[in-house]
């Protein structure tokens, strides 16, 4: 044991080993050492632990960092827009504009900046985002989220077909930049990744889905997409793909779903034989609740897909979804999960808020590997929620789990008084001059 490299930790400590299962340690230690933790304790630390300065955050809650496994950073400067259409016109008339300005990196620099230091504020340690089909604004979102000490996955966006000609690639040209990215950027940051992007299956031609695949094979990187977001989208994929059985089968058909680790954002639309595959396959479903409903997209069948064994975490899914709050992101999960239990005449019960905590903590975690959890061995993500009244004492006084409750349903960022990545403490994000 490297006495120097451990830190201890003191607060109201909760988090959910097992989906659905929440384990409250009131007023007790954790113990990390480097990037991991080694063990939390209640009453007294062993005696190894002894002399080691103890972080004492008093009556605070020591929770999971979050997890958002789908967001688009460019879109987060189109929030709360065009919120009046279905997936498709979005796509068109608000998305593909905006995303189309980020072939200017001054104007990259900004959104991104801007985006990296809200994923900062609001407490998500881990993210898998899209950027745009440029390489050097989607190059810059990486280096810009590793300075800020946070942990992702970031793709150069891939689009060959269906595109207006600001976003249109040639497939040759999309897959050289690709391998450029790749090459550029893995290996480079601890905690920061680059993953294949092929858009969704419309924006993609079959020999771009191809070549990708053989990149992800190549390189060993992870793949994402979308899946079954919206009815219209789902008929235009049949339309493309009348050899496919079913969407899943087209990604499947090019060695796009799940030959790497792979997330699939929304599936709201899938048949019996996709949440098959998709459990067989190991791919993840990134549910975008807050985005399902904003495009009046649908109810994904979540407890469904879990009930099959498929792996699945939460997302905000920028900017079809205008919440950047995992934890909201959260409460939104339960709350659809309801209207789905009306709808299955109350056959798929609905989330509880430890299973929905689980999902927004270590089911999207485990795409990272062990993150998302306070068991030993996994990296030390957390953050530091501080929820006492400021400059007032409390009408009445709330449990720990109460607490997180409500902080699940109605904190913010004023309530996270720290975060840690990887066992390190992070500051709010100070990008140097230099860089814009
Ligand atoms: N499907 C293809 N592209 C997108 C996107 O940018 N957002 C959402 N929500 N769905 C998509
Ligand atoms: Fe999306």
């Amino acid at each position: 044991m490297m006495r120097n490299q451990i830190k201890i930790l003191k607060g109201n400590i909760a988090f959910t080993p097992v989906f659905g299962q929440l384990e409250i340690l009131a007023n007790s230690f954790i113990v990390i050492e480097g990037r991991t933790v080694k063990g939390a304790f209640t009453g007294e630390l062993p005696a190894k632990y002894h002399g080691i300065t103890v972080t004492d955050y008093g009556e605070a809650l020591i929770i999971p960092g979050f997890v958002d496994l789908h967001a688009h950073a460019p879109q987060f400067v189109n929030r709360g827009l065009g919120l009046d259409d279905e997936l498709l016109p979005w796509l068109e008339k608000y998305t593909f504009p905006e995303e189309a300005k980020f072939s200017d990196p001054a104007y990259a620099e900004q959104v991104y900046q801007q985006f990296v230091t809200e994923l900062w504020k609001w407490g998500t340690t881990r993210s898998v985002l899209f950027g745009t089909i440029h390489k050097e604004a989607t190059t810059r979102l990486m280096e810009l989220l590793a300075a800020a000490g946070l942990g992702g996955y970031v793709g150069k966006v891939n689009m060959d077909r269906n595109a207006p000609a600001s976003l249109r690639e040639t497939t040759e040209q999309s897959l050289a930049d690709t391998e450029e990215f790749i090459q550029q950027t893995q290996g480079r940051y601890e905690l920061v990744k680059p993953i294949i992007t092929p858009r969704f299956a419309p924006s993609c031609t079959p020999g771009l889905m191809t070549g990708l695949a053989a990149l992800a094979r190549k390189y060993n990187t992870p793949v994402q997409s979308h899946l079954a977001e919206n009815t219209d989208e789902v008929a235009l994929v049949k339309a493309l793909h009348p050899e496919c059985r079913n969407y899943a089968g087209v990604y499947d058909s090019f060695g796009l779903f799940g030959q790497q680790p792979t997330i699939m954002a929304h599936c709201v639309y899938n048949d019996a034989s996709e949440i098959g595959l998709m459990a067989q396959n190991n791919v993840y479903v990134a549910h975008c609740p807050y985005s399902n409903n904003n495009l009046a997209s649908g109810i994904a069948p979540v407890r469904n897909l879990i009930n099959r064994q498929v792996p699945v975490g939460l997302a905000s899914d920028i900017a079809g979804g205008h919440e950047i709050f995992i934890a909201r992101v959260a409460a939104m999960a339960v709350q659809v999960s309801k209207l789905k239990w009306l709808e299955t005449a109350k056959r798929e019960p609905f989330f509880t808020i430890p299973e929905a905590f689980y999902l927004a903590t270590k089911g999207g975690g485990s795409f990272f590997g062990k993150v998302g959890s306070f068991e030993p061995g996994y990296e030390f993500d957390a953050l530091i929620i501080d929820d006492s009244p400021p400059g007032r004492p409390g009408i009445r006084q709330y449990s720990v789990e109460e607490r997180l409750n409500r902080f699940i349903y109605l904190g913010d960022d004023a309530s996270i008084a720290a975060r840690y990545v990887a066992g390190k403490k992070i500051e709010q994000p100070k990008f140097s001059a230099d860089n814009g």
